[in-house]
């Protein structure tokens, strides 16, 4: 086994032949230091039509994002111009995973990053000191220690702010200035202590609906941002074609070599659409869990029963092992939230193993582990 693979590779290793592919044929215009351009940047989120024919092979780029295309578009507008991006939504509806992948196809890397969280100090997000190298040589650049809001400015590429609503207001609003004058001072540093953002800098933020309240923005922060809201993907056949493509790329990066089964990630996506929307295919009322239902949950209840499967079973899904993660992953949050999915299965499964029989019925089956 190699030692230097890593866990999870960023979007910029992932991906890169389609980034190499789509910078050697781009023809588009490009914003000052962009390494792609809007063009590009939106084919290898939206993914190509036609594959491309790179290096004497025929590569396709993937759709990565599924749902709005008009939002990714205006995403990528966005953030060729003078404010930043903000992308909001309820958990799990792909904001760090577009803001991966725009920051790795328009600067190349998707690590500039600063993770929001109750601790994040105003040092985090502008600079720190070295003081071992500051005692000894006093205020100098070689002193401080950048932050990735630094760096994004120095290099002209952009910086993700994850989570940024769990930071509080006050520090939060250290960003106001720098996006307003992008312009940075390090007073410590005297004169050559301005520090002017190089085109190609921007910021992405991404902030949960449901951490609302947290740490609300100031309105002279939001002013500086332009805000999408990123949506749950509503579509039954969109929801299991996410589970399909992901696992699939999970699976190949953690070398379980085991197929997708289409059936079971419908199965699982038709359950996670029905009660996020309290409705069935067959017209049911349901109770709607208090827990997320989010599309990044059904990936995982998927991988974990595949996982499972791969090393314990016969590497075939195991539908009494899908109920018993999905189980874990809907009531996590309430207990009160098993009593509704019991009741689902009691509904919405018995119904469907009547009418189709097959998979349902197993599904239906398999409602004894739910205690
Ligand atoms: N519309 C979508 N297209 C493609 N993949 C999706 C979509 N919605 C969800 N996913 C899947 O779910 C995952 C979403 O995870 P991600 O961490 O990006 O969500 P998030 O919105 O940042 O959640 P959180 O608010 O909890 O941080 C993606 O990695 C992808 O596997
Ligand atoms: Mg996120």
């Amino acid at each position: 086994m190699e030692q230097n693979i890593e866990l999870k590779p960023p979007v910029e290793v992932r991906y890169r032949k389609e980034l190499d592919a789509l910078l050697a044929q781009d023809t588009g215009k490009k914003p000052m230091n962009w390494k792609l351009s809007p063009k590009a940047v939106r084919t290898f989120i939206l993914g190509s039509a036609k594959p491309l024919q790179w290096n004497g092979e025929e590569l396709h780029i993937r759709k990565k994002y599924l749902g709005n295309d008009a939002l990714v578009e205006r995403c990528i507008i966005t953030l060729a111009g003078n404010r930043g991006l903000m992308l909001v939504g309820e958990p799990g509806t792909a904001k760090t995973m577009l803001s991966e992948l725009l920051s790795a196809a328009i600067s190349g890397t998707s690590t500039n990053t600063i993770q929001g969280t109750a601790g994040t100090t105003e040092d985090m997000i502008k600079y720190s000191w070295n003081y071992a190298l500051l005692l000894a040589r006093g205020p100098v650049r070689e002193a401080l220690v950048p932050s990735p809001l630094y760096v994004g400015m120095e290099q002209g590429v952009l910086t993700r702010f994850e989570e940024i609503t769990r930071t509080p207001a006050e520090i939060q609003d250290s960003l106001i200035s720098v996006l307003s004058d992008k312009v940075l001072n390090v007073p410590e540093l005297g004169e050559a202590g301005l520090l002017f953002a190089k085109p190609g800098f921007n910021v992405i933020g991404t902030a949960n609906t449901r951490d609302k309240g947290v740490n609300e923005m100031s309105s002279a922060l939001k002013r500086r941002f332009n805000f999408e809201t990123v949506m749950p993907v509503r579509d039954v056949a969109m929801e299991k074609q996410i589970i399909v493509n992901e696992v699939r790329q999970l699976a190949g990066e953690s070398q379980i070599d085991m197929p997708v089964d289409e059936d079971v990630a419908e199965l699982l996506a038709s359950t996670y659409h029905e009660l996020r929307e309290g409705v069935s295919s067959l017209g049911h009322r349901i109770d709607r869990p208090s827990a997320v239902m989010s599309t990044a949950e059904a990936v995982s209840v998927y991988y974990q029963t595949m996982m499972t499967a791969y090393y314990y079973g016969d590497a075939h899904m195991d539908i009494g092992c899908l109920v018993q993660n999905l189980m874990g992953a809907v009531q996590k949050e309430n207990k009160d939230d098993l009593e509704k999915l019991r009741s689902y299965f009691q509904t919405v499964v018995r119904d469907k193993g009547g009418k189709e029989g097959g998979l349902w019925n197993s599904y239906y089956e398999a409602r004894k582990y739910l205690k």
